[in-house]
């Protein structure tokens, strides 16, 4: 795919089918993580990797932050759990880094995995808490994200349409109501 394409086809993905995602394709969506700038370099992102089907189901069913609001996550052959070790990164102007630092390299396997048709879905609506507990992340450890990678189905299910609208997500922004050049003027 042209690199601008990537850009700007990808879309969340919330319903997955059930097949394998090719090793290769794997190693080169981390291998993105793993090149992502960071604070100082201090690349303070970790990340858990899961291809076992029954964990995936289980995080899916039990972790979310209301009820059974991850089930989507059910039929994807990858779970990535996005993480940080926080006092390996920094803070500036009361801003913490490793937030940054572990999104940047999540979005860039994100992308990467779109070059191969392969979808993924950021989360946030997750209890960190459970989360931690059914993984066994150390407790220093931050959880900012997770996301399942898969190929998606043809048509979208109905959950992902209806949050898909509950968000707007097709929306973006004019370019005049975001940027601006050479003074403030949003
Ligand atoms: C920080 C962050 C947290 C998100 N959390 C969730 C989530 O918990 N569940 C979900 O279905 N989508 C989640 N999303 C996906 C957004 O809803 C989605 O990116 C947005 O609506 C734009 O749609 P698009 O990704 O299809 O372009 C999250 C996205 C971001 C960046």
């Amino acid at each position: 795919m042209e690199f601008m394409d990537v850009i700007t086809t990808r879309r969340s993905v919330r319903s997955y089918l059930n097949k394998p995602i090719k090793k290769e394709h794997l190693e080169l969506i981390l291998e993105a993580g793993r090149n992502a700038p960071s604070y100082q370099n201090r690349q303070c992102w970790r990340f858990l990797v899961i291809d076992d089907p029954k964990i995936i189901k289980e995080i899916g069913a039990n972790t979310g932050l209301v009820g059974k609001i991850n089930f989507f996550i059910k039929d994807a052959p990858v779970l990535i759990i996005a993480c940080a070790d926080p006092a390996k990164s920094g803070g500036i102007n009361g801003q913490d880094y490793y937030l940054v630092d572990t999104a940047v390299a999540f979005q860039q396997m994100m992308l990467t995995a779109w070059n191969f048709g392969i979808g993924s879905c950021w989360m946030a609506a997750l209890s960190e808490k459970k989360l931690k507990q059914a993984l066994s992340i150390p407790k220093k450890i931050r959880v900012v994200g997770m996301s399942p990678f898969g190929y998606p189905k043809e048509k979208e299910g109905l959950y992902g349409k209806m949050v898909k609208v509950f968000a707007g997500s097709n929306n973006r922004k004019k370019k005049d109501d975001i940027i601006c050049f050479n003074e403030w003027k949003l």
